[in-house]
């Protein structure tokens, strides 16, 4: 596998990154994962706006990666994945000084990391549906930003997956924010209900392309906040992201959604975001 490490191309095990990099001593990063569709970027501009619009938020050297999207052609191209479904993952970070607290030097050089692979998701789970449970958010109050520092996100993850659940619903003030990986929709007497954006979840790319196809098929959607029991007592539940899609969610807590098969809407969503790819 070929990976790109600060303008050059390596096969990933000869790439090594030093201590003092502050992605390593203090998560000082961002990161983004976007699809490959039969080797088609999907949505590549919305993620690279979302890390540019990180990296101004977080007060980086470089705050414009468009040029970065050749780069995400070209890995695909010496990794053989031109024409596959693949996975693109980046992350830049504030570069390589010595530890202190206090900004490099603005002249310091970015790390910038680019890795691909064969990537084609989760066929089974796109069709069944998948359990999860809900956990307290004990996140920090900047989800919006795509930061590398996911430590509370791993945790609760780990804990839905010790419990037989494949994914964790982040629950804050008593209102759902988001999953560990993923946005969340509810639907409810036929209205399609996701959390509105705000500091503490992502803007999901994936979120972005459900509310637009759902306003082109002319569903009643409502970005307003979400009561956690409104995930037991909905009538469909479902999660958006990158790597998982629209997945249907079936079983919340250890009870059935509904009737513990993915609803009729998010089926005709994902039939739509199919056309998308
Ligand atoms: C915390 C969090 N929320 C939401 C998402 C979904 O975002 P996107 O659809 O852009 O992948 C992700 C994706 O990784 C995520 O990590």
């Amino acid at each position: 596998m070929i990976a790109y490490l600060n303008g050059d191309f390596l096969p990933v095990e000869k790439i090594t990154i030093s201590p003092d990099d502050r992605g390593f001593q203090f998560a000082d990063g961002l990161y983004e994962a976007m699809r490959a569709y039969g080797g088609v970027l999907f949505r590549a501009d919305e993620h690279l706006d979302r890390l540019a619009y990180g990296a101004r938020q977080l007060q980086f050297a470089r705050h414009d990666f468009t040029t970065v999207k050749s780069i995400f052609v070209e890995l695909l191209r010496r990794n053989s994945l031109e024409n596959k479904d693949a996975l693109i993952y980046m992350q830049v970070t504030r570069g390589v000084a010595e530890r202190t607290h206090a900004f490099p030097p603005a002249d310091t050089p970015l790390t910038i990391y680019i890795r691909v692979k064969f990537f084609s998701g989760w066929p089974d789970e796109l069709q069944n549906g998948i359990k999860v449970i809900s956990v307290p958010d004990k996140r920090w109050s900047q989800c919006h930003l795509k930061t590398t520092g996911l430590l509370a996100n791993i945790l609760a993850h780990q804990q839905a997956r010790e419990s037989g659940a494949a994914e964790a619903i982040f629950i804050r003030d008593g209102f759902i924010t988001e999953g560990s990986h993923s946005n969340v929709f509810v639907v409810k007497d036929k209205k399609l209900i996701t959390p509105p954006l705000s500091d503490y979840l992502l803007a999901g790319i994936t979120r972005q392309a459900v509310l637009e196809i759902a306003s082109g098929l002319k569903i009643d959607v409502r970005e307003v906040a979400i009561p956690a029991s409104d995930l037991e007592d909905a009538d469909e539940v479902f999660i958006t992201g990158t790597t998982v899609e629209i997945t249907p969610v079936v079983h919340v807590n250890g009870k059935n959604v509904r009737h513990g098969r993915p609803g009729e809407l998010t089926i005709q969503l994902q039939k739509e975001f199919n056309l998308l790819k």
